[in-house]
């Protein structure tokens, strides 16, 4: 006998590699992202900026939303880890080199999920004397969010999936495709290598 439940459970069900992996943005539309950010944060720091990115998915998004700042920008990294339970702590492991205080900060990172990261990084950067503080993602996958987090510039919301490519990573892997790819992580775990091939045809 089939269950109402069951019937709407069969419904929802998907093959897995049906529409995995496909295309989310190409490389073309990463650089109008890019260009429309780049625009915007010229618009409010016309005198300058730091910008602080968040290793290590950011660096794809950085090295293209950097072009598109015609005023005086620094550059400097951090790389945060998470230890204890999971995603409700993080560390650093790689400091910034600049002092921030007194200066306008604008926090690049390639994703926010929980906002945990994004809220640990926006605290520290004002304990450490910053003039102001911002945040500009790529991606915003506000489905995760569990602390509440200004982002003042975001490139695309995405629903709850999974994204590789553009210097996002599962497991390290995929982080040089030249465009973000929804993709199913189990298929990912199961055939690393020969998913890299479909990845990058797609
Ligand atoms: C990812 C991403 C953000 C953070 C967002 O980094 O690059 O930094 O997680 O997650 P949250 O909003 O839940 O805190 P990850 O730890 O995967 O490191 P990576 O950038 O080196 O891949």
């Amino acid at each position: 006998m089939l269950l109402a439940s069951d019937a709407s459970r069969a419904d929802r069900r998907v093959s897995p590699s049906a529409d995995s992996p496909r295309p989310l943005l190409d490389a073309v539309e990463l650089a109008a992202i890019a260009r429309r950010l780049g625009g915007e944060i010229t618009r409010d720091y016309p005198d300058g900026v730091v910008l602080v990115a968040l290793l290590k998915g950011s660096i794809c998004f950085l090295a293209d939303l950097v072009r598109e700042l015609p005023v005086p920008c620094e550059l400097d990294f951090l790389a945060l880890s998470a230890y204890g339970d999971g995603r409700t702590r993080v560390r650093v492991v790689k400091d910034l080199d600049l002092e921030v205080a007194d200066r306008d900060v604008v926090v690049v990172l390639d994703i926010v999920d929980t906002g945990l990261t994004l809220a640990y990084v926006l605290r520290l950067i004002a304990l450490r004397g910053a003039r102001s503080t911002a945040a500009c993602a790529l991606l915003d996958r506000q489905s995760r969010r569990l602390l509440p987090v200004d982002i003042r510039y975001v490139g695309r919301v995405i629903s709850n999936e999974h994204v590789v490519g553009y210097g996002l990573d599962l497991d390290e892997r995929y982080r040089n495709l030249p465009g973000l790819k929804v993709a199913d992580p189990a298929e990912l775990r199961a055939e690393p290598s020969a998913m890299f091939e479909r990845l990058a045809r797609r």
